[in-house]
């Protein structure tokens, strides 16, 4: 089976009846979507929250129930993909584009479980360009600002296309090399008026499952 899929179906077995889920986004969550509306179809009684527009659609279309934030006072659970995470659970987000709405559903949750084929599982974060979105106003001096913080920076494009996110912002990928001091560099980039938020997410996780190209599947 799919790593990303192993991986997936795992978290999927914490869910309890009656809890309120957040529902990740990328390739890996697709699939816990897709196990979810399998188990609702079966009796689970659950609802949920999506980080994406696109993962609330195939929510619907599987038939499980959303919640507006202005319903929620508390997310059981979330399960969500990554990028890349590391030996201490901190992670960078954003591949796909959906951070700043997973961070807000993220910090609203008890418990958050990432899911991610052993191919994210890094010694130390930052292979990955860090995501970072930014409000379109001003935006090439924004992207200056990065780049003075060191980055090399990218402006993701789609179809030749500016990428535009579900927040109507912009995402710039930053390559900082290794980042060793996450925290701070998390904290630093969000000062800059321009930046909505970056893919950074600090001591947010709760559990990390991963799943291994052999068909085995392991709770870090
Ligand atoms: C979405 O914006 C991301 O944070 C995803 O969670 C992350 O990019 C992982 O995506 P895949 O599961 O598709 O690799």
């Amino acid at each position: 089976m799919d790593s990303k899929k192993l991986a997936a179906e795992k978290a999927v077995e914490f869910l309890k009846d009656g809890m309120v889920v957040g529902l990740g986004t990328g390739s890996t969550a697709y699939w816990a979507i897709q196990k979810i509306g399998q188990k609702v179809k079966e009796g689970l009684s659950i609802k949920a929250i999506a980080t994406s527009r696109a993962s609330e659609e195939l929510a619907i279309e599987l038939g499980i129930t959303m919640l507006p934030f202005a319903e929620i006072e508390q997310i059981d659970v979330t399960i969500d993909g990554a990028d890349e995470v590391n030996n201490e659970w901190n992670l960078i987000k954003g591949g796909g584009g959906a951070l700043l709405r997973e961070k807000i559903v993220a910090a609203a949750s008890k418990q958050l479980i990432i899911i991610v084929d052993e191919s994210k599982h890094v010694g130390q974060l930052g292979r990955f360009p860090l995501p970072v979105e930014i409000v379109p106003f001003g935006y090439e001096m924004t992207i200056r600002k990065l780049r003075n913080l060191g980055a090399e920076t990218s402006i993701r494009t789609k179809e030749n296309q500016m990428f535009v996110t579900d927040n109507g912002n912009y995402i710039v990928d930053c390559q900082f090399g290794t980042i060793s001091q996450a925290e701070q560099l998390e904290h630093t980039l969000n000062l800059i008026p321009g930046v909505v938020d970056n893919g950074l997410f600090i001591g947010m996780a709760t559990n990390v499952i991963v799943g291994y190209a052999n068909g085995t599947v392991k709770l870090l």
